[in-house]
């Protein structure tokens, strides 16, 4: 890391070092394409973000659909320590729902926003700059009038003119937002740039708005040139003491910074990066691979932190490092973010303790029901594969949690293949519980399979990518199959696993396409306007 910023980061030590960690996977993450999930798995997600010590949860969208709405206030009453905010326009329709949602909760936050760089009001708003500052007047009023914590962001800050961004802040504080969120909603700051808008904006607001000490600036950058977690880092050094992050980068387009790599960061370098957040490091491992697992969103391999090779070391010269001593080639240990690396090798004669253990280790804590469906599976994959290794488990819980509340299952599958066509597939499906059989051809066994599922269930969604790899080695391994389904502006996708590469992409398909129907009936039950 430059001096530069080291020099920056050590200015800022003098000022309170706690970082407030906002976890917005359910919101902005959940908003990016493909990446919906059930009513259950936010739950779920949001459970494990509050057990992790994040210290703001954005629950989503209330005004959304009632779907959103109905999941943040299931996570605001339930959620035992965390602050649960809620995301609204600048808009009273939006405001009123927000607060409706979080009202429930121990601590509840409205988070509203409005666009305020040039080109957002001439082409997307239509509004002068003296009409939005009273937008936001009215609206961060409103917000504070239902609830006490009020966070306002000004969407596309990083592209906004100083002093017009200093006197929306500043009319934001005085109306009651108590958080000031400034975020790089398109990706195009510079480390250097963002620390000095955070500087510039506090130094010219602070004296002038009643009770400074109590305001919190955030940061909330996306990663469309890769440098959402430096600029949130150098938020830091310019004052902001909230940062807004995803599991696994998760978000709109390139995504937001990644709450694992933040956080890892700060507690790696905290010689010049001299601050802490409240976050259970071990538990990030698991969190994104919970995420992973209920968006069907792959983790890279080489994703800093929780990456399968992010602790891999393959070349000779760095095992030969490893084995003399780790800190010759990692800087953290597997540990420090939750990844165990248990000897207990699992194979067919491994009992449900033992499974449940495994589990355990590698941070799944199933109900009684689906660990009993994962252990009849686990089971059958043992008897078709010599060593069942960590990342077969992972792969076959993962795609357990996925199905767990989906309408349309698979019940078996028979394919004839080879160089004398025509492919031939044979497919039992069940839907709600009412199993149908197909059998139709195609110009290959994957066209085949999934014209049966076409069949069965008929529907307008286009595949739009179609992607298999061997979740570990040999030809035993079983096939990791991602499947991406597009129907209008809807995307979703779907992952699969199996040793059969066919069975693994037709359990791909119905899992998106179970997704999808959830999307469709979450939308059709939309009664509210569409949000941004
Ligand atoms: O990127 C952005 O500006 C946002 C706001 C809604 C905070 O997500
Ligand atoms: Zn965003």
């Amino acid at each position: 890391m430059s001096a530069t910023n080291a020099t920056s980061a050590a200015s800022a030590s003098t000022e309170t070092d706690r970082v407030i960690i906002f976890d917005t996977t359910l919101r902005d993450g959940e908003q990016c394409p493909g990446a919906s999930m059930t009513f259950e798995e936010k739950l779920e997600v949001a459970d494990l973000l509050d057990t992790m010590g994040v210290d703001v949860i954005e629950a989503g969208f209330p005004i959304a659909s009632n779907g959103d709405f109905d999941s943040v206030a299931e996570i605001a009453r339930r959620t035992k320590r965390a602050v649960i905010a809620g995301l609204a326009r600048a808009i009273p329709a939006d405001i009123a729902r927000a607060g409706e949602a979080v009202k429930h909760a121990r601590r509840p936050r409205i988070h509203t926003f409005v666009s305020t760089s040039p080109i957002h009001l001439e082409f997307q708003m239509r509004k002068t700059q003296d009409q939005v500052i009273d937008i936001i007047t009215a609206t961060v009023s409103q917000a504070r009038n239902l609830i006490d914590d009020i966070e306002w962001s000004a969407m596309d800050a990083t592209r906004t003119p100083l002093d017009y961004l200093v006197r929306c802040v500043e009319t934001a504080i005085k109306s009651g937002a108590t958080t000031i969120n400034l975020p790089d909603t398109v990706g195009y700051a510079t480390p250097s740039e963002y620390e000095a808008m955070f500087r510039n904006v506090r130094e010219r607001v602070l004296d002038r708005v009643p009770n400074p000490e109590k305001i919190v600036f955030s940061a909330h950058c996306h990663d469309d040139l890769g440098l959402a977690v430096a600029n949130s880092l150098a938020a830091l050094a310019g004052g902001a003491r909230q940062i807004e992050c995803t599991v696994n980068g998760l978000g709109e387009r390139a995504g937001n910074a990644a709450l694992e790599e933040v956080v890892m960061a700060i507690r790696t370098r905290s010689d010049v990066l001299p601050y802490q957040t409240g976050i259970d490091a071990t538990l990030v491992t698991r969190a994104s691979k919970l995420v992973s697992a209920v968006t069907s969103f792959p983790v890279q391999y080489n994703k800093a932190i929780v990456g399968r090779n992010a602790f891999a070391h393959e070349s000779g010269i760095h095992q030969d490092g490893m084995l003399k001593n780790n800190t010759t080639y990692e800087i953290m240990t597997p540990d420090s973010v939750g990844v165990s690396k248990t000897s207990l090798v699992m194979g067919k004669h491994s009992g449900r303790a033992a499974f449940r253990d495994k589990l355990k280790a590698l941070g799944y804590e199933l109900g009684e029901n689906a660990l009993n469906d994962a252990f009849t599976r686990f089971k059958d994959l043992a008897d078709r594969k010599k060593v069942v290794y960590d990342e077969d488990i992972e792969a076959l819980v993962d795609q357990e949690i996925a199905a767990a509340h989906d309408r349309m299952k698979l019940v078996s599958l028979s394919v004839i293949a080879g160089s004398h066509g025509p492919q031939r597939a044979t497919m039992k499906m069940a839907v709600d519980g009412v199993v149908t059989t197909e059998e139709c051809e195609g110009n290959g066994p994957v066209d085949a399979v999934f014209n049966c599922i076409k069949a069965i269930v008929p529907h307008a969604a286009k595949l739009a990518l179609y992607q298999v790899h061997a979740v570990t080695e040999g030809t035993d391994a079983q096939a990791e199959v991602s499947v991406r389904l597009e129907e209008g502006d809807k995307a979703v996708t779907g992952r699969g696993s199996d040793p059969d590469t066919l069975v693994a992409s037709a359990q791909a398909y119905i899992i998106a396409l179970n997704k999808l129907q959830t999307k469709r009936q979450s939308l059709n039950a939309q009664s509210q306007p569409a949000a941004e």
